[in-house]
């Protein structure tokens, strides 16, 4: 470390691996901490690099992690499934080892499988999850909770409703616990198979109907269907789906004049949403990607500090 500004958050943490692993009062420090960056503070500097080791596609989550790690003086690593040597079959941890041998004091991991970073060894450095499975979206939940707040909007007290599928999504889950943990209430929506009895409960949210919630939420989250977790049956087809559940420049009408709306991308065109939500005013979802690099400063920061 050699940056003239210390982090003022103190997240003892050496791997984030879900929201939760916040106290809300850390929750609070990073908030402020990542407002600081995204308005041009200097952040603290470090040497070394950012590894990312995504085992999933990625546009925002990588890059914003490297744009990141490059506010923080670090250089960037990069490890994708294609063209490294998981393909020949090294493990996670033998690829983290690697990349700290190289020079990373940081990793962002994504993989398919829930879970896998709580079961990984110390590696030497700290871990961030950068999305595992359906389980946990740590840093999206921390851009999302910048973007809204920038927009203006108080969370505690906020009625958020995350519509879609829910069943295969860490995007909501780490919204539900994130947004309940600064106060907001959390309502979902979404077709019987992708949101089934009791999920609303195990995540602490409330059921409601689409139009129902549409009309009377302050802060709208629209999930992309993930298709690549889905076996056949969930849903009779795109178009039902979007007639049924999609966020069309009707049911746009629904909405408040002063609620807001997410997605996290990317986003699918004319099935959870139709392009006229992403051009209106109230759409923050270029404001929640560019919020993500200073979130993820914000964090690594902390994190690096705390060594
Ligand atoms: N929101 C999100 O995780 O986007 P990417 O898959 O592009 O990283």
């Amino acid at each position: 470390m050699q940056g003239r500004v210390k982090s003022p958050v103190r997240v003892r943490l050496d791997r984030l691996v879900k929201m939760r692993d916040f106290e809300p009062v850390d929750l609070e420090r990073l908030l402020a901490r990542g407002q600081e960056i995204f308005e041009g503070q200097p952040a603290q500097q470090f040497q070394g690099a950012v590894a990312t080791v995504f085992y999933e596609n990625s546009t925002r989550t990588r890059n914003s992690f490297q744009q990141a790690g490059r506010r923080l003086g670090l250089d960037a690593l990069q490890v994708g499934r294609e063209g490294s040597s998981i393909q020949k079959g090294e493990t996670l941890e033998d690829t983290l080892h690697t990349l700290r041998a190289l020079g990373a004091v940081i990793a962002a991991v994504r993989t398919p499988e829930p879970g896998a970073l709580e079961e990984l060894p110390d590696v030497g450095m700290p871990l961030v999850n950068a999305g595992d499975g359906w389980r946990q979206h740590p840093t999206q939940a921390l851009a999302d909770l910048l973007a809204v707040r920038l927009a203006g909007r108080e969370i505690a007290g906020a009625r958020l409703m995350i519509v879609g599928d829910i069943l295969h999504s860490r995007v909501a889950r780490s919204a539900a616990d994130g947004f309940a943990m600064l106060g907001a209430e959390v309502w979902l929506a979404g077709p019987p198979t992708l949101l089934p009895p009791g999920l609303a409960q195990a995540l602490g949210a409330r059921q409601v109907a689409l139009e129902d919630g549409l009309r009377a939420a302050d802060l709208i989250m629209v999930l992309r269907l993930q298709q690549e977790r889905m076996e056949r049956g969930y849903l009779p087809s795109l178009g039902e789906y979007r007639r049924e559940w999609g966020l069309t420049a009707e049911r746009l009408a629904l909405l408040r004049e002063d609620a807001m709306v997410l997605h996290p991308g990317p986003q699918n065109r004319g099935v959870e949403l139709d392009a006229d939500v992403i051009r209106d005013p109230r759409s923050l979802i270029h404001r929640q990607i560019a919020c993500g690099v200073a979130m993820r400063a914000a964090l690594m920061e902390a994190m690096l500090d705390a060594r």
